[in-house]
């Protein structure tokens, strides 16, 4: 595995790759050097068939506090629109694997964002979501607007976005905005866990499945049933298939090879 500055990597024998946003300092805001680390280290766990499933997370204290505001202060519309900097959140929703944010503390702007890329939220009671961007003259810009109104609807929404409306981890849980949330000792076992069980399962479909289900959001009913009519038949050519349904009848434990 690579040496990264901002991030650290770990790739457990659960067939989980965990990745920890590493800069407590400053709340792991988001620069640039570690969304690209970040991306690379998706990448390699995409590509990597003993990793069946992905956790992001910082630390107690913070998932993260968003974007680096000290980069962005000088900024003109130019230069922002050179820097790509949203590209590198909408990226990760290219990674076929299931993401999972493990999130405690601040989950503000830009870290809010990076949750919302993920599949799944394993909260800690300390988790405090939020778009406070308001506060400092900008608006959400890495899928903020879109992605919290289509979780938590537009009443909610546009008092996060216009007015820094926090949720605690219980309402995030209420409104589905987390999975599950769980006391800070555990948080992040209770994600791993998770993960690790959804990476126990046929690889294959799994990765199928998370597709059809974030296109939910992106296509109409029709292409959306359209879209999983093909994944599903197309799931009839993998060896697993055929080892999940015989092991089935066989009433013994199937053994899924990912192909
Ligand atoms: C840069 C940040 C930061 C940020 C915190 N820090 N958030 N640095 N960018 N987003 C730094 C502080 O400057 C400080 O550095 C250190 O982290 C600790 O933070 P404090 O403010 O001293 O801690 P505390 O008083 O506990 O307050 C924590 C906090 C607050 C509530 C999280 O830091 C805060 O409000 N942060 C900004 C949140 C925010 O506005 N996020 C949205 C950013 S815009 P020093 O060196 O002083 O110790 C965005 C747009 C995304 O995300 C769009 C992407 C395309």
């Amino acid at each position: 595995m690579n040496e990264y500055q901002d991030i650290l990597v770990e790739k457990r024998d659960d067939r989980v790759g965990l990745i920890r946003l590493n800069r407590p300092k400053a709340m792991n805001a988001l620069r640039p050097l570690l969304m690209d680390e970040l991306w690379d280290a998706l990448q390699a766990f995409d590509a990597d068939p003993e990793v069946g499933a992905i956790v992001i997370t910082g630390n107690e204290r913070a998932f993260s506090a968003g974007a680096d505001i000290g980069e962005m202060a000088t900024m003109d519309p130019v230069k922002m629109l050179g820097s790509h900097l949203s590209e590198r959140w909408h990226r990760i929703g290219r990674i076929r694997k299931p993401i999972i944010a493990a999130v405690s503390g601040y989950c503000l702007g830009g870290g809010c964002e990076l949750a919302l890329t993920c599949d799944m939220i394993v909260a800690s009671e300390t988790a405090q979501f939020g778009q406070p961007e308001i506060n400092i003259g900008i608006m959400p810009g890495a899928g903020g607007t879109q992605r919290l109104a289509r979780v938590l609807g537009k009443y909610l929404t546009m008092e996060m976005v216009l007015n820094d409306r926090r949720l605690s981890a219980q309402e995030a849980l209420q409104h589905g905005l987390a999975n599950r949330v769980a006391p800070v000792e555990v948080y992040l076992d209770e994600a791993i866990k998770l993960a690790a069980s959804i990476a126990a399962r046929a690889p294959v479909a799994v990765q199928l499945a998370k597709e059809a289900v974030n296109k939910a959001f992106e296509m109409t009913l029709e292409e959306g049933l359209q879209l999983e009519e093909r994944l599903f038949y197309f799931l009839f050519a993998t060896e697993d298939q055929k080892e999940g349904m015989r092991a089935f009848l066989e009433k013994r434990k199937p053994e899924f090879k990912g192909r």
